[in-house]
């Protein structure tokens, strides 16, 4: 099967080529150069369809994104651009070539009043990054039959080329800085490695609509932070518990967030990971 993903130099979509290995898989990146990725810019509608129709691919997988939440509230226009007018575009091309598509999505969809969120809880976004990827959302719907919108939320994982959470306690416990983690912004954590393999089963099913293969623990960030620097054998001291506010952070957050898993569990022959087995192995990867 030919398969394209975009943002393959990202945390998810790295992952993403190594579990579609079997298949032929051709990956794209942005601004990080990575050997074997071709450059893709969303805000090109003319190189996204050019590259889909020359791949002609059977796959389009897409979780490439403006994916900084304070930057999309800070520079809305530029998110349009890139996560929803980009994704219209790479849907676009995914239907007019006949391609399957499964698009990226966020549990920031919902306004986090009374997480984790069902796969048909009405979105109610708060914040511009949560506007833009639903407006995405409703544009792969409605231009690709054939596709699926897997939501996710706070993926975690080993990535030596990002910035991502894991990689900034190991930063952190390692210099004398605090890190500040709120106390009041639930979710619900998913090892990247498991979303893989369970976007594969899913892109591999004939199933149709919205899934979200995250973890089964809804909770609140420190706690996440702490359950992680115990796993990596690091000292939680460094980690402080704050309020939201106390982040000044530019886009308001939705507290109570997450997504409900059961519905997908009942899809996957694997087992979507709870926090202290994901965590686990990524300490095993990390060699900790
Ligand atoms: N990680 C999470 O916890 C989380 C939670 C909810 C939803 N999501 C969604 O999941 C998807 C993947 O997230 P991630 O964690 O893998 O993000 P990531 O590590 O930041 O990767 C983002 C990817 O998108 C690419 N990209 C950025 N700007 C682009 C542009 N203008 N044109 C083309 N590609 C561009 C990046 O390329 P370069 O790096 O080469 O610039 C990178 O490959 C996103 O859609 C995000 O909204 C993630």
């Amino acid at each position: 099967m030919k398969i394209l993903v975009t943002g393959a130099s990202g945390l998810v979509g790295s992952r993403l080529l190594r579990v579609f290995a079997d298949h032929e898989v051709t990956g794209t990146r942005n601004s990080r150069v990575v050997e074997g990725l071709l450059p893709l810019d969303l805000a090109d509608t003319a190189a996204i369809d050019a590259l889909v129709d020359d791949l002609q691919p059977d796959l389009v997988l897409h979780p490439a994104a403006m994916p900084a939440v304070d930057r999309c509230e800070l520079e809305p226009g530029l998110s349009l651009t890139i996560n929803v007018e980009g994704t219209r575009a790479v849907a676009r091309a995914a239907a007019r070539v006949g391609a399957r598509m499964v698009y990226f999505s966020s549990d920031y969809v919902f306004d986090g009043s009374a997480g984790p969120y069902e796969i048909d809880a009405e979105p109610a976004p708060i914040n511009e990054y949560g506007r833009h990827k639903l407006a995405a959302e409703q544009a792969v719907s409605e231009l690709v039959d054939d596709h699926v919108i897997v939501r996710i939320c706070g993926v975690y994982g080993h990535d030596p080329r990002g910035l991502n959470f894991i990689m900034q306690l190991l930063a952190r416990a390692s210099s004398d800085e605090t890190m500040k983690a709120p106390r009041d912004q639930w979710g619900t954590p998913t090892c990247a490695d498991n979303l893989a393999a369970a976007v594969r089963e899913l892109a591999l099913s004939d199933y149709r609509g919205v899934a979200h293969p995250v973890g089964p623990d809804c909770l609140p960030r420190d706690e996440f932070a702490r359950r992680a620097a115990a796993a990596l054998g690091l000292d939680a001291g460094f980690i402080q518990a704050v309020d939201t506010p106390e982040l000044a952070q530019p886009a308001p957050r939705p507290l109570r967030c997450g997504l409900d898993n059961r519905r997908t569990q009942e899809l996957l022959s694997l087992r979507l990971l709870g926090v202290d087995e994901g965590l686990a192995a990524v300490a095993a990867e990390l060699g900790r």
